[in-house]
C-alpha cells in the first residue's frame, strides 16, 4: 500500500509478479560487466535470480532489524529522565521505524511484498539482528545503544551506500545520516552521566560491560564462517567483510571509551604496533548463534510485541485501504 516500488502493482497482496528473468548468457554477461564496472543495478534491469534472492534476504533482515530495534529503546520513552531526553528518544525511535519503511520499500522493488516479508518475521522464520534480543535494564543502556549499537550499525552501513543495487544504496544514504545523529546523542548522554554521581558512572560502566561483546558479534560470523560473504562481495552488495568492519569498529571505539572514562571489558584488548590495529579477545559465538536461532534472553518477548503491534494496527490499514478505495471511486465518478 505505502510503497515506492516500481514493480509492485497497486493493491498487491501475497503474490507479486517478478520482472521477467531468464538465466540468459547474454543478459548474464551484461549484468556481470555492469557489476565489474561498479555500476548500479536498478529494479527493471535483468538480474540473476540468486542476486535478487540475496538482496531480498539481506534487505528484509535489515528492515526487520530496524523495526524490532525500536522495541528495546521504546521501553524507555515513558521513563526518560527529562523532557529533553524523552524528545530525543522519541525522535530516534521514530527514525528507526522510518528506516524500516525505506528498507521494506527497497526490498519490494525486487518483487517481494511487504506482507510476505512481515509474515516471515512474525512466524519466526526470518532473521533480524541478534543485538535486539538483549534487555535494556537501566537508562544507561539507552546511551550505550546509541554509542555502541548505532556506532556499529553505521560502520556496517556506510559501505552499503555503495551497494550495487540502486534502491538499497540510496535508502542507506539517509539511514546513515540519521544513524550518525543517533550515535552522537547516545555518546553525549553518556558523557553527561559520566560527569554525574558515582552511581551514574557505575551504571554506564555496567551497561558497557553488558553490551560490548554483543556489539562485536553484531557484525556477523568471522569471515571464514560467513557463507554469504564471498558472493555478496563479488556482487558489490557487501563492500567490506565482517571481520574488517569489526576491526574498524574496535579501532574507532577504544579512543572514544578513553574520553568517556569507561573500561571496555576485554583483558586482551591492546594496541598491536605491527598490525597498527587493536587486538581483542574471543567472541562467544555459541551465545551469538543461540540468540540468532531464537534462544536469546528476549527473542520471544520481541516477536510477541511485534505481532501484537501488527495485529492492533490492522484497523489502521483497513481504514487507509477503505479511504483509498473511496478516493479512487470518487475520481472515477468525476472523470466519467
Ligand atoms: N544477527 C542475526 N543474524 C546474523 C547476524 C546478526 N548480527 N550476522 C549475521 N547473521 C546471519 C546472516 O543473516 C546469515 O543468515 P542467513 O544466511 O540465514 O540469511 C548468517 O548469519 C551468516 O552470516 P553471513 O555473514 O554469511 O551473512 P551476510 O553476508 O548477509 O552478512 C550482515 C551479515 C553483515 C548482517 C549483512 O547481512 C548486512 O550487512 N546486513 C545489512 C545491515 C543490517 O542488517 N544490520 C542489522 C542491524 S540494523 C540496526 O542495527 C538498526 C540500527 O538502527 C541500530
Amino acid at each position: 500500500m505505502y510503497t515506492q516500488s516500481f514493480n509492485v502493482p497497486d493493491g498487491a497482496g501475497k503474490t507479486v509478479p517478478l520482472a521477467p528473468s531468464t538465466e540468459d548468457p547474454a543478459l548474464q554477461a551484461a549484468f556481470d560487466a555492469r557489476i565489474d564496472a561498479d555500476g548500479r543495478i536498478e529494479p527493471q534491469d535483468w538480474m540473476p535470480e540468486a542476486y535478487r534472492k540475496t538482496l531480498v534476504r539481506q534487505i528484509s533482515q535489515h528492515a526487520h532489524s530496524e523495526i524490532v530495534g525500536m522495541l528495546p529503546e521504546g521501553n524507555w520513552i515513558s521513563r526518560a529522565p527529562s523532557l529533553k531526553r524523552k524528545a530525543i528518544l522519541i525522535a530516534k525511535v521514530q527514525d528507526e521505524g522510518g528506516h524500516g519503511l525505506y528498507l521494506y520499500s527497497a526490498a519490494e522493488t525486487l518483487g517481494t511484498s511487504r506482507d510476505q516479508m512481515l509474515e516471515g518475521l512474525h512466524s519466526g522464520r526470518a532473521k533480524y539482528s541478534s543485538i535486539f534480543n538483549y534487555p535494556t535494564l537501566t537508562w544507561a543502556d539507552v546511551g550505550v545503544i546509541g554509542w555502541l549499537v548505532d556506532g556499529a550499525a553505521i560502520m556496517n552501513q556506510v559501505p552499503l551506500c555503495r551497494c550495487s543495487y540502486g534502491p538499497y544504496a540510496r535508502a542507506m544514504v539517509r539511514v546513515c545520516k540519521e544513524e550518525s545523529f543517533h550515535q552522537r546523542q547516545g555518546y553525549e548522554a553518556l558523557l553527561v552521566m559520566m560527569q554525574g554521581t558515582a552511581e551514574q558512572r557505575e551504571m554506564v560502566q555496567d551497561a558497557v560491560n553488558r553490551w560490548w561483546w554483543k556489539c562485536l558479534a553484531m557484525f556477523g560470523p568471522p569471515d571464514a564462517d560467513s557463507p554469504n560473504s564471498a558472493q555478496g562481495m563479488r556482487w558489490g552488495i557487501k563492500r567490506v567483510s565482517n571481520d574488517e568492519l569489526r576491526q574498524k569498529f574496535v579501532d574507532a571505539t577504544v579512543p572514544q571509551a578513553r574520553v568517556l572514562g569507561v573500561t571496555l571489558p576485554d583483558p586482551d584488548l591492546k594496541w598491536n604496533e605491527e598490525r597498527q590495529h587493536y587486538d581483542y579477545g574471543q567472541i562467544d559465538w555459541n551465545e551469538f548463534w543461540e540468540t540468532v536461532n531464537g534462544n536469546g534472553p528476549c527473542n520471544k518477548e520481541r516477536l510477541a510485541t511485534r505481532v501484537k503491534a501488527h495485529n492492533e494496527g490492522q484497523w489502521v490499514r483497513d481504514a487507509a485501504l477503505a479511504y483509498a478505495e473511496k478516493q479512487k471511486a470518487r475520481s472515477i465518478k468525476e472523470a466519467a
